[in-house]
């Protein structure tokens, strides 16, 4: 069977699977729960001060009755610092080959920060990660997204970490900016030794037709909250993917953002992160989902003969590009399965209003009709394939074409030379 061990940044974990630092790490006896039922590892919720929250806290969007969004207004933990740190220690005794990381906030102070830092690595952390990301709340007092939003307030507070910490820092980011390399360079620059990402992306869940509250309100009044779960799963793959593409980032990525399945877990390490974290999933669906994770990783690493799951990190990284590099000359069109097609001319309806107008309703020859794809107009887009209601009807297939691959640069030199 294949390994599932990891190795990220110096930090040893008995598989990919932490908890994100967030509701499901908040006590012992949680992390000592999801540790029974094979999380490899969590990152404690983000200790800091001062101590304050509100009800209510989260929203779901929904769709087809799954949760596919969430918002949350809550802040970083309300339980006093000694008693996260004597459940933390108590957690690390009883399952030493775990990996407990704690999460920490700050207000922007060198020794506050470095208190902090002292006094949870005495109870024997694997490692830090620095809460830059969390964009409520914190961030109106000048810390998390704050912090995460300015580059050279990364590198500084990173750096006052540094300079006192014993075990490695991990720089979680926030998505909440236009270029998230900015900041994971700055994390680097001021010594991190990984980074993770993502945080909650901002937003409003939505406004009550009949109260006009916003959803959450507390009390009549609405604030802005994080957004994550399987909505923001390829924003937050495009920043892993990113920084994993940045020679001047270089540092091992620790991905985050609407993880729900073992499927989410290796396309994260494909696009370059050593391990992963999950939160909503977890909340929605419990503990036990890790179960279905390490089960379905397994197989899919043996059935690939691939011995160790670190072999997987990474190996997408090159085959994600800049627009300007990708092939003109590499064509695909859409083929209807007529055996499979139910006549919902959805894929028409699309392709006429909304596309190039090459799906056509022609004659079957028994009396009925069929939906036609006119090739030599189709561009490929997939918009039909996307919303066909039946799976494998519309495939899209490669058309080989005499032509060499040819960039838009190539293209462009080729033609003003
Ligand atoms: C209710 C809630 C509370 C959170 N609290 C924290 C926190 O204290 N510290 C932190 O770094 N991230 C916090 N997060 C963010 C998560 O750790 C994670 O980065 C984010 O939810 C994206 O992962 P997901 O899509 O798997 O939920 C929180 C998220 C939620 C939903």
């Amino acid at each position: 069977m294949a390994d599932l061990r990891i190795e990220l940044a110096g930090i040893q974990s008995p598989n990919p699977f932490w908890l994100a630092s967030a509701p499901p790490t908040n006590t012992g006896y949680q992390v000592q729960r999801a540790f029974e039922a094979g999380w490899g590892g969590a990152v404690w919720k983000t200790l800091g001060d001062p101590i304050v929250n509100v009800t209510s806290r989260f929203a779901g969007l929904t769709y087809n009755r799954q949760t596919v969004g969430f918002n949350n207004i809550e802040l970083i933990t309300d339980r006093p610092l000694e008693v996260n740190l004597k459940e933390m220690k108590e957690v690390k005794r009883n399952f030493p080959n775990h990996t407990l990381i704690a999460s920490l906030m700050m207000e922007p102070d060198k020794y506050r920060w470095q208190e902090l830092v002292k006094a949870v690595e005495d109870i024997g952390v694997d490692g830090l990660e620095l809460n830059f990301g969390c964009p409520h709340g914190m961030a109106e007092r000048g810390m998390g997204s704050a912090v995460g939003q300015q580059p050279e307030l990364v590198q500084m507070q990173t750096a006052w970490v540094k300079e006192v910490a014993r075990t490695p820092v991990i720089v979680k980011l926030t998505p909440n900016i236009t270029d998230i390399r900015y900041t994971a360079r700055a994390a680097v620059q001021g010594g991190a030794d990984a980074v993770s990402m993502i945080n909650t992306i901002n937003s409003l869940m939505g406004v009550d037709l009949d109260t006009w509250n916003t959803i959450p309100h507390v009390d009549g009044k609405g604030a802005h909250g994080g957004y994550c779960g399987p909505a923001v799963k390829p924003i937050a793959l495009n920043m892993v993917a990113e920084c994993a593409r940045d020679p001047l980032v270089g540092v091992p990525i620790s991905g985050i953002g609407g993880i729900s399945n073992w499927r989410d877990v290796v396309e994260f390490m494909l696009m370059g992160a050593s391990g992963i974290q999950v939160c909503t999933a977890a909340m929605l669906y419990g503990f036990r989902i890790v179960e279905d994770m390490a089960e379905g990783l397994s197989n899919y690493l043996d059935e690939k003969g691939i011995a160790s799951v670190m072999d997987i990190v990474g190996k997408s990284v090159q085959r994600y590009s800049d627009w300007g590099n990708l092939n003109l000359n590499y064509k695909i069109v859409a083929r209807i399965d007529e055996e499979y097609c139910i006549h919902c001319n959805r894929c028409h309806i699309a392709c006429e209003d909304t596309s190039h107008q090459c799906i056509d309703i022609v004659p079957n020859g028994a009396g009925k009709e069929k939906l036609v794809v006119r090739e030599e107009d189709c561009v490929g887009c997939n918009l039909c394939s996307i919303v066909c209601p039946i799976e494998d009807c519309i495939t899209m297939v490669e058309v080989p074409t005499d032509l060499p691959p040819q960039t838009w640069k190539e293209r462009q030199a080729a033609i003003n030379s």
